[in-house]
């Protein structure tokens, strides 16, 4: 049993030694007074000797022990809300337990165990929910066949779901009613799920490849029906293409998904019963964005590929975490990239990563993919587990290949289905399907920190020779302060000065296959022959691999690159680290006092991309966009003045928008899509360089105006949010933009996903009065302290998306936030320690803010009742 607070390592890892075979739960469902009895066979493992079995439980009210069918003598248990431990249990081999607990949904404002939302009885049991309904060993290597049996009053809850099949249901006495569900799939308790509501549902059918039947169903709130379209249609084509792709079926007769409204994540992969954050499923044009309907896609993918990686092969324990997640996020990248169009979606999981992984990595709260301790499991769910983790399998199938990596995946299918399994799992298949050592590259997961690799290059005209000297490196993360050496796979193309690209032949001094070179040492000296005339050199194509690169190219180079790259995710690099360089500079100048301006080359190559229409429109897009101020701040590096960085990015997109006026005019009159709204990629590229055009324009010509006639006429929630956050962003506290934001508010006043958009629009309006703005939007009756999206929206993009906003050199943002989070910690930790995370870089600031963020989070230290979510994430911050 482990202590809330007290650190878990992995080196103490041991199986238990009772196994539970079947489990029986029969709920008995009131809002504050839910009755569990959780029936369990379980079998002692051989030399076990007679050790006490030590149950899991938190908040739990006990109310009855049976052990082999008879009341346990209370001198055999000890039993406390966190735990139950039975001594002197039967010595056959095999024995039941019966525990009947008592637990208050209502009251369970953690969204963790059995909880209320609008209504409806909903369960989260990742990661150590379950414990919170009944006493169990709650460990993700105890798996157990289920069967579910939910009571409820008919007209209270109508519809009655748990994992599995339903097997049985019918009337009881007085207005109640029965369903009996059973699971034959063994699952650790994580995976556990009960629904029971008044919910409408959208159906439809899936044939499985190998002609099984499946029923598809998605339950929402009545009324919501027409908006679970779009998630019902992502999911049949996540079924087909898991099949396609990986050879992976579904393996129920029934596949459900739940919408509810009180949410701590994005979504759950409970076996057959995924329970989803509404925002993920629910979408119509007139209230979702593109943006939306990309992530409803990805998340409805992503927890139905779970089944195979997570569900079918589960984690032996919560540092695997990255076993499901890291495959499961890559899974559903692929599934992104194959749909969707490859090199955009690859440039958003850059910006993505770049955005929150990087940081995380290099800051107090760094840890590996696959962590060695933690204090709170919760606190684990991370860019790193996620993210990196997806980019080392992704690594994996570079560096292997994408047969060998797809004959490595399959064995481990094969191998493990049905087993708790770990990383060393999961390689030694990688290892045994292609007979490649993977030691060194597991590093990767047991590493923290992002690698630095410091590039330099010589060409000899006469001798005709590219020599490139490389050195790895890893930056010193929190209690790792020596690195050993990684296995970095590295793309890399040369280019002649006709933008030819060249092949690569007779190189000495690295392993290299096709155009990865192997970094495997600290140093390698490449040596490249028979090269004509000096290449550019473009490094770490596709983003082969989530590390620094640290080399000097001039801005010609990189222009050559934007231009005539053929690995079109490098071109964007080539502009965006044109564009970065520029912004360091201007901040430099800002700070000095000098006048900041655009150079040519880098106006040039954006405004050759903008009109360039043999290029998709989202690419254009993104190749405009300029990296955000929170990117120029991570590439600094140290003593950020976030208002240098804003003035400077003003600067110089000033600069940008008055040369390239015609060139945005003539996008924002020619791109939009015509005809009726379509969610696809494309008509989404279309609206999102539309929007960035406009955005420019606002800096040329365009005055505030022009923008509200716009968004009046706006017929879907892509272009009247985007024209209303260019409107209130440019123009903060102008006419236009607090009209706009009046008739907003009036149309989608009900509608709380879509007011989300109008909070966090002004949560991160980059004013100096946006603290009070917030403080002004807590409270009206759009907020709601208890509803983590409300959260999120408001003092989550406040904190974590508002740069000059919130770092405000009082520090009084800083205590706002404090302030916020003691609150919202004595309800719900999780979202808590969550939002406090937008602190992560504040040793990067300059020491006026930094002085203040440390008081701040010195206040969070010292209250005497934190929860170890809190606790663990405010001592590793100030560590
Ligand atoms: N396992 C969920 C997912 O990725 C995330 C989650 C974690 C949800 C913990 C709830 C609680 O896919
Ligand atoms: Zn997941």
């Amino acid at each position: 049993m482990s202590r809330p607070g007290q650190e878990v390592r992995l080196e103490d890892y041991k199986p238990t030694d009772f196994e539970i075979e079947t489990v029986d739960l029969t709920f008995r469902l009131t809002p504050s007074r839910t009755i569990v009895t959780n029936r369990i066979a379980l079998r002692r493992r051989s030399g076990g000797g007679n050790a006490p079995l030590i149950l899991d439980g938190d908040d739990l009210t006990f109310v009855d022990l049976k052990i082999d069918d008879r009341t346990a003598d209370s001198s055999r248990f000890s039993v406390s809300p966190s735990g139950l431990e039975i001594r002197d249990l039967p010595e056959t081999e095999f024995f039941t337990l019966e525990i009947v607990t008592e637990i208050a949904p209502a009251d369970n404002t953690k969204l963790m165990g059995l909880y209320r939302s609008n209504g409806i009885y909903c369960t989260q049991c990742e990661a150590e929910g379950f414990r919170r309904i009944t006493y169990f060993l709650d460990r993700p290597d105890v798996l157990a066949i289920y069967t579910t049996r939910i009571e409820a009053p008919i007209k209270e809850a109508p519809l009655l779901l748990s994992n599995g099949n339903l097997k049985e249901r019918g009337p009881l006495s007085e207005g109640w009613h029965y369903a009996i569900w059973h699971d034959p799939h063994p699952k650790p308790s994580y995976l556990f799920a009960l629904v029971a509501g008044d919910l409408a549902v959208v159906r439809d059918d899936f044939t499985t490849a190998s002609g099984k039947p499946v029923k598809l169903e998605i339950y929402v709130e009545h009324g919501k029906e027409a908006r679970a379209a779009y998630a019902m249609d992502a999911l049949k084509r996540s079924m087909r293409w898991d099949e396609e792709r990986f050879g992976r079926e579904y393996d129920l007769s029934v596949f459900m998904i739940v919408a509810v409204s009180d949410f701590n994540m994005g979504a759950m992969e409970n076996k057959g019963l995924n329970v989803f954050n509404d925002k993920y499923v629910l979408a119509d044009p007139e209230t979702a964005t593109d943006t939306d309907y990309a992530n409803i896609e990805a998340i409805i993918a992503h927890e139905y590929f779970h089944n195979w990686t997570g569900n079918r092969i589960t984690c032996r324990d919560w540092f695997q975490l990255c076993l499901k997640e890291g495959l499961t996020v890559y899974r559903d990248h692929e599934f992104s990239a194959d749909t969707r169009s490859r090199p955009v979606k690859r440039i958003a999981e850059v910006r993505l990563l770049k955005a929150h992984q990087f940081p995380e990595d290099s800051g107090p709260l760094a840890h590996p993919v696959r962590p060695k301790r933690y204090q709170e499991i919760n606190n684990f769910y991370t860019a790193t587990v996620y993210e990196k983790g997806s980019e080392v399998v992704r690594m994996l199938a570079t560096i292997l290949g994408a047969e060998a990596f797809k004959s490595g995946l399959d064995l481990y299918f094969e191998r493990h289905d049905g087993d708790a399994a770990t990383i060393e799992d999961f390689l030694t298949c990688f290892e045994d399907a292609t007979g490649t050592d993977l030691s060194q590259f597991s590093v990767w997961y047991h590493q923290a920190g992002t690698p630095v690799l410091t590039i330099g290059s010589r060409f000899d005209a006469s001798g005709r020779t590219l020599t490139v000297d490389i050195e790895q490196s890893v930056p010193p993360t929190p209690g790792e302060d020596r690195k050993k050496l990684m296995h970095i796979p590295l793309r890399m193309g040369l280019f002649d000065p006709d933008g030819g690209e060249i092949r690569m032949r007779d190189v000495s001094g690295i392993d290299i296959s096709g155009d990865v070179l192997h970094i495997t040492d600290r140093n390698h000296t490449v040596v490249f022959q028979n090269v004509q005339a000096r290449p550019t050199l473009s490094l770490n194509r596709s983003f082969s691999a989530p590390v620094n690169i640290r080399y000097e190219q001039s801005s010609s180079d990189l222009a050559h690159l934007a231009r005539y790259e053929t690995d079109t995710y490098s071109r964007w690099q080539a502009l965006n680290d044109l564009a970065t360089r520029e912004l360091i500079a201007a901040t430099g100048a800002t700070l000095g006092g000098e006048t900041v301006q655009c150079s040519n080359a880098l106006i040039d190559a954006l405004l050759s991309t903008v009109s360039d229409a043999r290029l998709e429109p989202a690419l254009r897009s993104q190749a405009i966009t300029l990296p955000g101020e929170a990117d120029i701040a991570r590439e600094i590096g140290t003593d950020i003045d976030p208002d240098a960085i804003f003035a400077a990015r003003s600067a110089v997109s000033d600069d940008i928008a008055r040369h390239g006026r015609d060139a945005f005019e003539s996008v924002v009159e020619n791109i939009l899509p015509g005809g009726r709204y379509s969610p696809d990629a494309e008509s989404a590229g279309q609206r999102a360089l539309y929007l960035s055009a406009l955005n420019y324009l606002t800096r040329a010509a365009l005055p505030p105006d022009a923008l509200l006639p716009i968004f009046r006429s706006a017929d879907n929630m892509t272009i009247m949010s985007g024209v209303l956050g260019i409107l209130v962003h440019r123009f903060p506290g102008s006419a236009g933009a607090e009209t706009a934001l009046a008739e907003f508010e009036l149309r989608f006043r009900d509608n709380p996903l879509v007011i989300d958009k109008w909070l966090a629009i002004q949560a991160t309006i980059p004013d100096p009065g946006t603290l009070e703005r917030v403080m002004r939007l807590m409270g009206t009756r759009h907020f709601s302290i208890e509803n983590p999206n409300r959260v999120r929206a408001l003092i989550g993009s406040f904190a974590a998306g508002n740069p000059t906003g919130f770092n405000l050199p009082d520090g009084t943002a800083y205590e706002f936030l404090a302030e916020q989070i003691i609150g919202l910690d004595k309800r719900n930790p999780q979202v808590a320690a969550r939002v406090l995370t937008a602190m992560r870089s504040w040793k990067s600031l300059e020491p006026i803010r930094r002085d203040k963020a440390r008081a701040a989070l010195a206040v969070i230290a010292q209250q005497s009742d934190l929860s170890p979510d809190v606790r663990d994430i405010t001592d590793r911050m100030l560590g």
